[in-house]
């Protein structure tokens, strides 16, 4: 039976390397009347936006329940716990009091925390079009190391700027719900900037450990067809190369950064920002991406519906298992994304962290996730051994949780939650996963 790969033992990754687990703040805390609104309630509160009509009022009741959680953490024994800030929390009277009490439970339980500033809820007067928010952003960065910075001594600026732009600006699948298309680059271009500001922040306050959460996942082309590929090849640039190039390479690809909006000194100032050095690099991989030549319709996929005027078209990628939510299972390309990392970037990629790696399935008994996080551990173990200087996974994520446009039906959580009692049962990944740690030995 695959509950017993605990007896097969993790592959062994260079000393000092990362185990630990993800969630975030909107999708685990609940608590919503006692901090200020996100554009992420406004979204949920507006009828159709989430598949099952549900909000993250309550949501896992973390806020209330924490010290459950991390004694559930502490029992799984990883040695980090990626959570996320609620900006809208700590704009609000005692809001910074609740992860001061969160970042003490886990330093009292030997698990170091790694706060993310940011994962998508923006105080709902805040808009990422302006780019004053970059600016605000840097100064509530420097409120939260100042507070945190003694315990917290690894940080991660955003979560998935990527997703935050496509889904939330661009397609309107996510808060804030707009359908703006390419008029979104803007979005992405402020979020650099202000993880940028951020980081010399973080730095000016002594935090020495500073990393990104981006969602990188490699771009198949559908054919080797001229429009396949040239179709893919912007896909690409979309996911991967808008996002990586000006924190790695000081530049945005060629034809974009003619896009963004300028400072009054123009792009190249902004660009220095947003390069600022890294201590390390995250990234989020979920799956690979089949691209094809745009098809002239709507394309339904993924729970999105893709406009037709895109210069692309997103295909199935057939020939592999699916999880519940019906995305492939490719471990290889998460060796092959890394390797193309290193390729592309040499040695302006710092060290690598996979700051989410995960799936959706039903049930306690979750048998297909084990031998996903089997599957995936031993893909990141191979591009180690190709050279990548890889330093860390985490596993999205501790519980089952508020699952953004698909509500709480997608549950990716090591740890299942009843959410009429909100009782915790730890599933059999989580049983593994903490075997497999303490085999480690
Ligand atoms: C990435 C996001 O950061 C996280 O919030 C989300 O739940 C997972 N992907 C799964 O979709």
């Amino acid at each position: 039976m695959i509950a017993r790969m605990a007896t097969n033992p993790l592959p062994q990754f260079p000393p000092g390397f990362l185990w630990g687990v993800s969630t975030s703040a909107h999708q685990i805390e609940g608590a919503v009347e006692e901090r200020d609104p996100s554009v992420w309630d406004a979204f949920t509160a507006e009828p159709g936006r989430v598949k099952d009509g549900s909000t993250a009022a309550v949501a896992c009741d973390h806020y209330h329940r924490y010290p459950e959680d991390v004694a559930l953490l502490a029992d799984l024994g990883v040695d980090a716990y990626r959570f996320s800030v609620s900006w809208p929390r700590v704009n609000s009277p005692g809001g910074l009091d609740f992860y001061d009490r969160l970042v003490d439970a886990l330093c009292a339980a030997g698990v170091r925390p790694v706060p993310t500033l940011f994962h998508w809820d923006l105080p709902l007067e805040l808009d990422w079009l302006n780019r004053d928010t970059a600016e605000r952003f840097a100064e509530y960065a420097a409120v939260v190391v100042g507070r945190l910075g003694d315990r917290a001594r690894k940080w991660i600026t955003l979560n998935e700027p990527a997703e935050h732009t496509l889904l939330g600006h661009a397609l309107g699948a996510h808060a804030p719900g707009r359908r703006l298309l390419f008029d979104a680059l803007p979005v992405a271009h402020h979020q650099l900037l202000a993880h940028g500001l951020a980081v010399r922040a973080l730095r000016a306050a002594g935090a020495g450990d500073i990393g990104i959460a981006n969602s990188h996942g490699p771009t198949w082309a559908a054919s080797r067809r001229a429009e396949d590929v040239e179709a893919a090849d912007f896909y690409d640039l979309l996911l991967n190369r808008l996002f990586a190039d000006p924190l790695l390479l000081g530049r945005y690809p060629d034809g974009v950064g003619e896009l963004m909006p300028g400072h009054p000194e123009g792009v190249e100032a902004d660009l220095k920002v947003i390069a600022e050095p890294l201590d390390w690099y995250g990234i989020n991989y979920y799956q690979p991406t089949r691209v094809g030549a745009p098809q002239g319709t709507e394309i339904e996929f993924g729970g999105l519906t893709l406009p037709a005027e895109l210069p692309f078209s997103v295909r199935e990628l057939e020939g592999y298992p699916v999880t519940d939510f019906g995305w492939p299972v490719v471990p290889e390309a998460l060796t092959e994304l890394l390797l193309d990392f290193h390729r592309r970037y040499g040695d302006r990629l710092p060290p690598v962290v996979i700051t989410e790696n995960g799936c959706s399935y039903e049930g306690i008994d979750d048998q297909e996730r084990i031998t996903f996080l089997d599957g995936h551990v031993r893909a990141l173990h191979r591009a180690s051994e190709q050279g990548v200087d890889v330093r860390g996974y985490f596993v999205w994520s501790l519980l089952d949780n508020f699952e953004w446009a698909e509500g709480y039906a997608r549950r990716f959580g090591l740890v299942h939650v009843d959410y009429d009692t909100q009782k915790r049962t730890p599933k059999a990944s989580y049983l593994w996963l903490r075997d497999a740690l303490r085999a480690r030995g």
